[in-house]
């Protein structure tokens, strides 16, 4: 599995993990990321079942798996995180952060030893190591409980769904040419993307954040003057179109 470090600071760094070259090709391809600090680091996303392993195996060349003390689901969805079971007896002492709407549909998923722990729909903070994280709201995009994770210090947000990008094979990781990449998004974000309102309201508070890098869940990572010409296309594309 692809690895990267995208930003390192001081007190952190994230990591990228992605372009499994085992995937099965009818799933879909799910890019996860890391903050590690000191003894501390959330997974955001892990992923699917299927992605378990060679997440797991990746991870251990970088921290010891001790050191992997948070879980963050964006929302319910099994790419985003179906592989909680197999989590949940590897690190049997970990917490997993998510929208308080799906506790109750997340936990289908296997979960007797990480305890959950509930994001308000207002968002919130963790303080991961040195590096105090934001919860970001990002609700109805596409899910109806769902959030985004800013690091005000690296400056970056990573987006879940919201950016992701339908690829051929083994892509590389981040955006060259901005405007060819729409296409690879168009669909995507007008057929998953429910509500305008819900958008609108997103960009308005995602336009005041310091943001150099966006990372979202599938597709390619945005970077410097790309997030502003992302956040511009998704302004004025109209979603919740299913013909
Ligand atoms: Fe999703
Ligand atoms: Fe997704």
């Amino acid at each position: 599995m692809k690895t990267e470090v995208i930003v390192e600071t001081p007190t952190h760094k994230w990591l990228y993990f992605g372009r499994d070259p085992e995937r099965n090709d009818k799933i879909i391809d799910t890019n996860q990321y890391l903050v590690q600090s000191g003894h501390q680091s959330l997974l955001m996303d892990p992923g699917g079942i299927e992605l378990f392993a060679p997440m797991l195996a990746s991870l251990v060349r970088h921290l010891p798996i001790e050191h992997l003390t948070y879980l963050f689901a964006s929302h319910q969805d099994p790419d985003i995180i179906s592989s909680l079971g197999l989590w949940d007896q590897t690190l049997p002492k970990a917490k997993l952060y998510s929208p308080w709407l799906w506790e109750s549909f997340i936990r289908h998923f296997g979960m007797n030893n990480i305890k959950f722990e509930p994001i308000a729909d207002e968002g919130g903070k963790l303080l991961v190591g040195e590096v105090e994280l934001q919860f970001i709201p990002a609700h109805y995009l596409h899910s109806s409980g769902n959030m985004h994770v800013y690091d005000p210090i690296a400056k970056v947000l990573m987006s879940g769904d919201v950016g992701a990008a339908l690829e051929d094979d083994n892509p590389g990781i981040y955006v060259d040419n901005f405007h060819s990449h729409t296409q690879k998004m168009q669909f995507f974000h007008q057929r998953w993307m429910p509500s305008n309102r819900a958008k609108d309201n997103w960009i308005a508070r995602v336009r005041s954040l310091d943001i150099q890098y966006m990372c979202p869940q599938h597709g390619r990572i945005f970077r410097g003057e790309q997030v502003k010409q992302f956040l511009d296309w998704f302004a004025a594309l109209d979603v919740g179109i299913a013909s």
